[in-house]
């Protein structure tokens, strides 16, 4: 199990403490928070804990401040980021059955009547009830704007120009078919390779502009179905996984 952890001054003392119980329970944690007590802002730890988080490989992560309030507001105005400030062990449970959280948010100037041990062990050992919750879910992330997730590609060289067509043909409609299903799946275009050099604005621009950037949603498991067979058709991700 992974987990990233970020936090400010507000509780540098509950982070080391928590990252020392969850190692001691063999998990290995990434630590992207302050070490001593001299003030940093919250949301600019917010964002580089869940930015860490998006690139993948984690099972949850955690975010830490003074009360936990600053940290769950900053890291819920993050795209594909659901944090959950846990009262108990309950609650905590609950973010995972209900809300699938990918943020537990603790205070460390906290008193909790259960520990956020007892409540990381509770929200480890729930599972995802799905049904009706991920609905609800799903009508949350609806909420967000933007492009979640960008892939650009080129085909292979090998292929000709016909099958090229047709292998842009299946993309688009499996593609269109997760419309909807989607939240953020906002367009789909293919076209020429960006160039590689492009940054910033250029590369925005072009993103928008050019018809080899397809947005998807990121977390949605049929994304993945989506990009495997983009992989077996394409080479040379221009520019993959980025994220604006
Ligand atoms: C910092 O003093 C404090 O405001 C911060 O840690 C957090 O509690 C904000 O919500």
């Amino acid at each position: 199990m992974k987990v990233v952890m970020a936090n400010d001054h507000g509780a540098v003392g509950l982070k080391k403490r928590l990252c020392a119980y969850l190692t001691s329970k063999g998990i290995s944690v990434v630590n992207l928070g302050t070490d001593d007590e001299s003030a940093v802002d919250y949301p600019d730890m917010a964002e580089k804990a869940c930015a860490e988080y998006l690139t993948g490989g984690y099972d949850f992560g955690i975010l830490l401040c003074g009360t936990g309030i600053g940290m769950s507001i900053a890291a819920n105005k993050i795209d594909g980021i659901r944090a959950a400030l846990p009262q108990n062990a309950f609650a905590a449970r609950m973010a995972k059955e209900h809300n699938n959280a990918d943020f537990l948010v603790f205070g460390g100037r906290i008193d909790y009547v259960d520990s956020p041990e007892m409540m990381i062990d509770a929200f480890i050992g729930a599972e995802f009830a799905g049904g009706r919750h991920l609905r609800r879910i799903e009508k949350t992330t609806n909420a967000e704007t933007g492009f979640k997730h960008i892939v650009m590609w080129s085909f292979k060289s090998s292929l000709t120009e016909d099958e090229k067509k047709s292998a842009f043909g299946k993309i688009k409609t499996e593609l269109e078919a997760l419309n909807g299903r989607i939240p953020g799946l906002l367009s789909l275009k293919v076209r020429s390779p960006l160039p590689a050099s492009s940054t910033g604005d250029i590369l925005l621009e072009s993103i928008l502009t050019d018809e080899n950037a397809l947005a998807i949603y990121q977390t949605h498991p049929d994304h993945l179905k989506a990009a495997d067979f983009i992989r077996s058709v394409t080479e040379n991700r221009v520019c993959a996984d980025f994220f604006l």
